[in-house]
């Protein structure tokens, strides 16, 4: 990694994005005492797009409420303050996704990924004994460092796929041939920054690259994650991931074969519930780059 590009990207991103700021009001909000959830409410409805993703995140099977909550003030009530402030925390920073110029079916095409491997990751975590709220962030803050790039940089992006074809090389390799550095550095940099848990900031850092301390642990989550809903949804991206290093994550989280094929199963049911939930709120899935 060239830690001085990746310092001045650093700089770069924050001059084009920051933090929405209705989403780091609530969060203050929570953590205060004496909060009551109508003034919560009053504040998150300030921002609609925040509205909208909150609203996802709880319509989604995590909750057990797929399309049951209809507003924000029941979301709060449902999911009690503690979740909410988590998903505000993963909304916010996941907003960086819809801030690209990518057309609107690209930027859901990011924001669908996020849910959906945040879901299998908790799936993951559930059968391993694992928390599955932790699985459940990581999940949808994995790529926030890909989503950062080409918001800074929109045309890195097209770069980085060309770097990938004439070379052959992965996905990092190629970042790091064009930046200096991959988008799991920038994620663990970013995520820093927000001081979030440290296993939360070592599973966006490695997700594509853990190491044999990581088998067991959220790394493992994530990236078998990740793999199992490439695969899944056939992104038709390349370099789906160390097949080898997926079955040894599989025994080191304790998950038995006729378990995998469950999560495949699940995970599909969970992403078609996601898509409706999508569809009841007007927005394009575009799952299908
Ligand atoms: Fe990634
Ligand atoms: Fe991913």
């Amino acid at each position: 990694m060239n830690k001085n590009k990746l310092d001045s990207f650093v700089d770069e991103v924050d001059k084009v994005w920051c933090f929405p700021e209705t989403a780091m009001e609530v969060l203050a909000l929570i953590d205060s005492q004496d909060v009551n959830i109508t003034e919560v409410v009053d504040m998150l409805v300030r921002d609609q797009r925040l509205v909208g993703r909150v609203l996802q995140i709880a319509n989604s099977p995590f909750y057990g409420l797929s399309g049951a909550i209809g507003s924000i003030k029941e979301a709060c009530i449902i999911i009690g303050l503690n979740s909410l402030r988590r998903i505000v925390l993963a909304a916010g920073l996941a907003g960086a996704m819809a801030d690209t110029r990518q057309s609107r079916k690209d930027e859901y095409s990011a924001w669908l990924h996020a849910i959906h491997v945040a879901e299998m990751s908790r799936l993951i975590a559930k059968k391993a004994n694992l928390n599955e709220d932790t699985a459940f962030t990581i999940g949808l803050l994995h790529d926030i460092g890909e989503a950062l790039i080409v918001l800074v940089s929109p045309d890195v992006r097209d770069e980085v796929d060309a770097r990938m074809e004439e070379a052959g090389c992965s996905l990092l390799e190629a970042e790091e041939m064009v930046l200096g550095f991959n988008h799991g550095e920038l994620g663990e940099k970013i995520a820093g920054r927000w001081r979030l848990p440290s296993d939360v900031i070592r599973a966006i850092a490695v997700h594509h690259t853990p190491t044999q301390d990581d088998l067991s642990s959220y790394v493992g989550v994530i990236y078998l994650a990740n793999n199992l809903c490439r695969k899944l949804i056939n992104y038709g991206e390349k370099n789906l991931g160390n097949d080898a290093m997926s079955e040894e994550i599989i025994s080191a989280l304790c998950i038995k074969e006729d378990e995998v094929a469950n999560l495949h199963v699940e995970a599909k049911e969970s992403l078609e519930k996601i898509l409706e939930s999508f569809v009841s709120m007007g927005m394009n899935s575009g799952h299908d780059r």
